[in-house]
């Protein structure tokens, strides 16, 4: 049986749109008929509240599922067609996350227990994207070690955008070396707005920086657009936020350009396919209710 291929999205900073870039992949993926597991991994859970799920309301998260004892299986933790997306399963994060690095650590190979949990799960699905915490500790080598392709979103909005990617770049061939098989797909950039002087000196620093470490930069870029924010507010991830103003149909084509350019031979259904199939559902569960 096939296994899914893993993408990681991770940046050693915070705030530089890992979450929003990861419910919005994921969704595409499900509506293009993948059987898609996104799975959280970040303590502030705001993959999980993007599909509008509480995890104080949950009885399993993934910290149940790396817990080092009466462990939960992860099957046990996940959640089926979030916010009526059919085939979009999320396994779940909440706050208790905070204690998993120093637990991993402390464990004899912690590092591989995500990889082991998640191993049961993925010939269920054919991708898995993980929203890694805004560092490089435990957890985030823990998805490195099962991910196969890494996407990272660099924000062009940041004075200090590119700082901590060379330490990534380093942990990821330092895990190669030791046979891991994980891969840069691509940086992403995310925010830009080509007034901006940061927008410009990040700009001529990407490009030294991506050629020197031998990375791709997507050429579809993430524009700043207030839509990205609205759509946190409404707990709905971008591409799935029903807004039809400009700032969200822009914002919505980038994604799809994006997801686009990085797996061309995919058929990723434009936004307006994905509101019209998410109408025609809506549609017939108010007529079976
Ligand atoms: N293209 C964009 N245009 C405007 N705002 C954006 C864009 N992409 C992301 N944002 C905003 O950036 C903020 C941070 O995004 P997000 O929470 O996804 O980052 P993160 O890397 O997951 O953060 P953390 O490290 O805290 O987990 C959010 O308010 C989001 O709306
Ligand atoms: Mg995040």
């Amino acid at each position: 049986m096939s296994q899914a291929v893993v993408t990681a999205i991770a940046a050693q900073k915070g705030g530089t749109g890992k979450t929003a870039l990861a419910g919005s992949l994921g969704s595409q993926w499900a509506y293009a008929g993948s059987r898609t597991l996104m799975v959280d991994l970040d303590q502030q859970a705001n993959l999980t509240f993007a599909f509008g799920v509480d995890p104080a309301t949950l009885e399993a998260t993934v910290v149940d599922v790396l817990a080092p004892r009466n462990a939960v299986p992860a099957e046990d933790a996940v959640l089926h067609d979030v916010l009526g997306v059919p085939g979009l399963d999320l396994l779940p994060c909440d706050e208790r996350a905070e204690a998993l690095d120093t637990q991993l650590r402390s464990e004899t190979m912690g590092v591989f227990k995500l990889n082991d949990a998640l191993e049961p799960l993925l010939a269920h699905y054919d991708r898995v994207v993980m929203d890694c915490p805004p560092n490089v500790g435990e957890l985030t080598v823990s998805a490195l070690l099962v991910a196969d392709e890494i996407v990272c979103p660099v924000k062009m909005s940041d004075s200090n955008a590119l700082r901590g990617l060379s330490r990534l770049t380093q942990t990821v061939e330092k895990l190669n070396r030791r046979g891991a098989e994980v891969r840069f797909k691509s940086l992403v950039r995310v925010e830009c707005d080509h007034a901006q002087l940061s927008y410009r000196l990040n700009q001529q620093a990407l490009q030294r920086l991506a050629r020197r470490l031998k990375l791709r930069v997507a050429r579809t870029e993430l524009r700043a657009r207030a839509a990205w924010r609205t759509a946190i507010t409404q707990d709905v991830p971008l591409i799935l936020l029903n807004e039809r103003d400009r700032s969200t149909r822009e914002a919505q084509a980038d994604v799809h350009d994006l997801a686009r350019e990085l797996w061309p031979r995919v058929k990723f259904p434009s936004p307006s396919e994905i509101r019209t199939q998410r109408r025609a559902s809506a549609a017939t569960d108010r007529k079976a209710a």
